[in-house]
């Protein structure tokens, strides 16, 4: 029999989970990470986070500019003890002269755990099927889980006297993006009731809209697609997103022109909304196109905890998706080797 010659101790994927999507994951899952994302804040407060990523090292590809996601992940592994590691396509073989899928099963043998911005959302799933540690999506044309953790983590630190999630009315306000998706299905999962507000030609498409129904049915949420902006009225949280991005460059002018002035995120559309609405933006934000500074840096705005908490939830993913496959060794275990190899060093 051949013998496995692997030092990787993460090459067992039995209990492995990808975290691609938020819709993979139940309510129950998603409120775990919730729960740690809280403890570790509360821990970072008081400068206690335990050195739960001590000895291990995140793989980060990035394919697109990033400053929260970037940021946020490597300060997350320093804080939790461990490493991130920053590779640019222009560093690696991603997709070229080598297969996503062997990409993904080298950095398997040498990281703990792959988090990668695309381009496309293929190109994270192909590295993560044959991968044998998570991978993390960390935003793709089509979703952008990391940041969801962070959004419903805010909402639930900014919860409205007497309020639970399940209470909230959350409106997203302009095109169909990843985060616009990815916030759809989160909500309803929540059991929240969820509003997209656009222009008809930017709504989501069928397969979003039959995750969304499904959460609904089972969650109890429910959610509108519809292009009045009178739909905002009493709803908690108004979010705004780029109305174009990466790769939508040539259909910008059209995008202004469709969604501006009518679908800004401005005091305007605040005030139909109520007082007691809050703000929300991913950021970057543009002002005077999708939102005004106004807005973003007025009393009911969220953006910046919605942005720390970024780094609260990597903090959680990285420990979340990591702490069964890389347990340390039984300190026996540990010194029996640190006696073997002193022995060789001190005879040297
Ligand atoms: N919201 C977000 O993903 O920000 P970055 O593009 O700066 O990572």
């Amino acid at each position: 029999m051949k013998l496995p010659s692997s030092t990787a101790t993460n090459l067992n994927k039995s209990g492995l989970r990808h975290f691609l999507k938020t819709q993979d994951f139940t309510r129950a899952e998603l409120t775990e990470i919730l729960d740690l994302m809280k403890m570790l804040k509360d821990a970072r407060r008081v400068n206690a986070v335990p050195p739960l990523f001590a000895g291990k090292t995140v793989g980060m590809i990035f394919e697109q500019p990033s400053t929260r996601t970037r940021v946020s992940f490597e300060a997350a592994a320093t804080i939790l003890g461990g490493h991130a590691q920053f590779l640019s396509p222009n560093d690696i073989h991603l997709g070229s002269k080598e297969s996503l899928e062997d990409t993904g099963r080298v950095l398997s043998r040498m990281v703990d755990v792959i988090m990668a911005r695309v381009d496309v959302h293929e190109t994270v799933a192909g590295l993560a099927k044959e991968a044998s540690v998570p991978v993390i999506n960390g935003l793709c044309d089509w979703l952008h889980p990391t940041q969801m953790m962070a959004d419903i983590f805010t909402m639930q630190e900014h919860l409205p006297e007497g309020k639970q999630l399940d209470d909230l009315k959350v409106a997203f306000i302009g095109d169909a993006t990843n985060v616009s998706n990815e916030l759809a299905m989160i909500c309803t999962k929540f059991g929240m009731e969820y509003a997209h507000v656009g222009p008809k030609k930017y709504h989501m498409t069928e397969e979003i809209v039959g995750m969304v129904e499904d959460n609904c049915k089972e969650y109890g949420g429910s959610f509108v697609m519809t292009d009045d902006i009178n739909a905002v009225k009493g709803f908690d949280i108004l979010v705004a997103d780029s109305f174009y991005w990466f790769g939508q460059e040539d259909e910008k002018e059209e995008r202004l022109a469709t969604f501006m002035p009518e679908y800004i995120v401005d005091q305007r559309l605040m005030d139909i909304a109520g007082p007691q609405a809050m703000f929300m933006h991913c950021l970057p934000a543009n002002d005077k196109r999708e939102t005004t500074r106004e807005v973003m840096d007025g009393d009911s705005s969220l953006i910046f905890d919605e942005a720390e908490n970024r780094l609260t939830a990597q903090m959680a993913l990285l420990v979340y998706f990591t702490h069964q496959h890389t347990k340390p060794a039984s300190e026996d275990v540990a010194a029996s080797h640190k006696a073997k190899i002193d022995d060789f060093l001190n005879a040297l």
